[in-house]
């Protein structure tokens, strides 16, 4: 079912409900600015220890959204795609890495790349192209999915959820969200 009066809010975003519980944080975003403002509400909440896996096509906005989340967790340089180096550092208000595993051919490379130790270290995990991690998963990470919309360029559907009791309180963050699109 979809829900969209709880926390009082306007029509930009819709809670799916699952037996009385949100289950998931849904977002429509018109532009990128507006995915990028999506992601500042993420990082003022992100903290050390935390993952955050971005789902969605090629060019569906998920550096956008990682440049918001940094911004809202304290990076001030500009992010920018990792893809062919799959993994970019930025220091924050703790360490920030942003990884892009598009060009992975196997998830043993992950090893090589001492992945986990950045996974589970002290910073925050940003990855894009989780489908990658394989058995490398994590138990409990916030899952954000970027849908493009067909009938418009610049419209995106995004869905934030929580695997694992650890990242519920993100969906508090979005009580106080405010839309930059009218
Ligand atoms: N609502 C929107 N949100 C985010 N990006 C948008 C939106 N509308 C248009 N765009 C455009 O879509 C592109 C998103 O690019 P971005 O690099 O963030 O995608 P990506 O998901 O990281 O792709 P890749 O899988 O190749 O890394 C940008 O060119 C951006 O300007
Ligand atoms: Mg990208």
């Amino acid at each position: 079912m979809w829900y969209n009066t709880d926390y009082n809010l306007s029509d930009k975003i819709y809670f799916l409900l699952f037996t009385n519980e949100v289950a998931a944080i849904v977002l429509i975003s018109c532009n990128e600015k507006d995915t990028q403002n999506i992601g500042y509400y993420i990082g003022q909440r992100v903290k050390a220890g935390d993952i955050i896996l971005l789902y969605g096509d090629l060019g569906s906005g998920k550096t956008v959204l990682t440049r918001g989340i940094a911004k809202g967790a304290g990076v001030e340089s500009r992010v920018t795609s990792p893809t062919f180096i799959i993994m970019n550092q930025y220091p924050g208000n703790c360490p920030i890495f942003h990884f892009d595993l598009y060009r992975l051919s196997d998830s043993e490379e992950l090893y090589d790349l001492d992945f986990e130790d950045y996974l589970y270290g002290d910073g925050i995990a940003i990855v894009e192209w989780p489908e990658k991690m394989a058995e490398l998963l994590p138990k409990e990470y916030l899952k954000v999915t970027i849908n493009k919309l067909e009938d418009d360029d610049n419209k995106r559907i995004i869905k934030i959820s929580s695997y694992g009791e650890k990242y519920e309180s993100y969906k508090e963050v979005f009580k106080g969200y405010e839309s930059t699109c009218r």
